[in-house]
């Protein structure tokens, strides 16, 4: 069972006292050597996308591999959008096989993030998918240059997270206590006092960005105040680095191979030692016996049309592609038609939802009403439907 729900995922760690590592991913050579790491240490993982990154890679290729990725390992993971930009970057990010979403309107006025926070919180419970807020601010682009590090720190404070969480209904909270993104200029401060507080106001999973540089002691209290997920990449950037300048040093490597050689490990190298310090390791069994799969469900319908042309009939066939396609929760809508001419139903839809909460949200979404009804409805004849769980 490797692809499971994130929300079961976190829950299990908040409740055990321990966190799960969100590795921040840009290429194959992280994807291999995170999973491999987590394999080693028989733990939960989260593979995380930064849309900040998406400059470096194509979001819908490299999806595709991190779905395989997770669909083929037997520990548990959860695919999650980091700090994605908008409401349409969640709903492509669940198209493409995120599990969890967050939004980044921290830097935003408390009214406005809430307002944006609960609009993607409605729309991602309508595909059974987790999301994570964040308050206050957290310095740093998730990149590599301490210098891409723009405005103050802004804590987050107690009574902002409980009334932003009781009115957004986010599942995980990331709060701003000191951390920043990418690597520390000097010794980082953290307010424990001040996580301890917001953790027993809210009672929720929370999240903490700009991993790279704490103490493994940071790490330990941070874990005893209710972080249970924790996002981390510059670390894991940097070990790439350096492998790659010693590569260079090799007179007879110059090709591509040779100088990117060795990357894979050295990134799971560093995920290894993440993982076990912050007390995943050894809890893939329990994991998958307390959280629930994450599988796609199928919604088919074999039928034949009445009172319209063939053309006219593919014309609506293209329309309801374009348009259910954009609905959130649907993965891919794949249309056909019958090869034997005697077949007694001519065409099928399939629409494949990432969850079964979409069965009833796609059923009510406006573009499926207006559709069914004036496009669809009025021209179908005898028709089969199922909605059916893949195995
Ligand atoms: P670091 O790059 O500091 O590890 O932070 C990563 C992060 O928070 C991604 O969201």
């Amino acid at each position: 069972m490797p692809l499971v729900n994130m929300r079961d995922m976190l829950n299990h760690a908040y409740q055990h006292g321990y966190a799960v590592g969100a590795f921040d991913l840009v290429s194959l050579d992280f994807l291999e050597g995170i999973i491999s790491a987590a394999e080693r240490c028989d733990a939960p993982v989260i593979l995380s996308l930064a849309e900040s990154h998406f400059e470096y890679f194509n979001f819908e290729i490299i999806m595709s591999a991190v779905v395989t990725a997770a669909r083929n390992t037997s520990i548990p993971v959860a695919i999650h959008l980091d700090h994605g930009e908008s409401l349409a970057s969640a709903v492509t990010g669940i198209r493409l096989g995120c599990n969890g979403v967050m939004i980044d309107s921290s830097s935003q006025s408390l009214t406005d993030n809430i307002q944006l926070t609960r609009s993607i919180v409605e729309m991602a419970q309508a595909c059974g998918v987790p999301v994570e807020g964040e308050l206050g601010y957290v310095p740093g682009i998730e990149g590599e240059d301490a210098e891409r590090h723009p405005g103050e720190i802004a804590y987050t404070t107690v009574n902002e997270a409980k009334s932003y969480v009781e009115q957004t209904g986010v599942d995980f909270l990331a709060v701003s206590i000191g951390t920043v993104h990418g690597r520390m200029q000097g010794k980082p401060e953290l307010d424990f006092q001040r996580l301890q507080e917001i953790n027993e106001a809210v009672h929720i999973p929370l999240v903490i960005h700009g991993g790279t540089g704490l103490s493994d002691e940071q790490f330990k209290q941070l874990i005893e105040r209710g972080v249970s997920k924790i996002n981390y990449y510059t670390s894991l950037a940097d070990a790439a680095g350096s492998r790659i300048r010693k590569n260079t040093q090799d007179s007879t490597a110059n090709g591509y191979t040779n100088l990117t050689s060795g990357i894979k490990e050295a990134i799971s190298t560093e995920v290894e030692r993440c993982i076990r310090l912050w007390g995943s390791s050894g809890r893939a069994d329990q994991l998958n016996a307390h959280c629930k799969a994450w599988k796609p469900v199928e919604h088919l319908i074999i039928y034949n049309v009445h009172g319209i042309t063939e053309d006219e009939t593919l014309a609506m066939i293209e329309e309801g592609k374009k348009t259910l396609g954009k609905i959130p929760g649907v993965l891919e809508v794949v249309t056909g038609h019958a090869i034997q001419d005697e077949a007694s139903y001519r065409y099928t839809w399939l629409v494949r939802f990432c969850h079964d909460a979409v069965i009833e949200s796609y059923k009510n979404h406006p573009l499926h009403v207006a559709f069914a009804d004036t496009l669809f409805r009025p021209v179908a004849g005898e028709r089969i439907s199922i909605d059916y769980q893949t195995h």
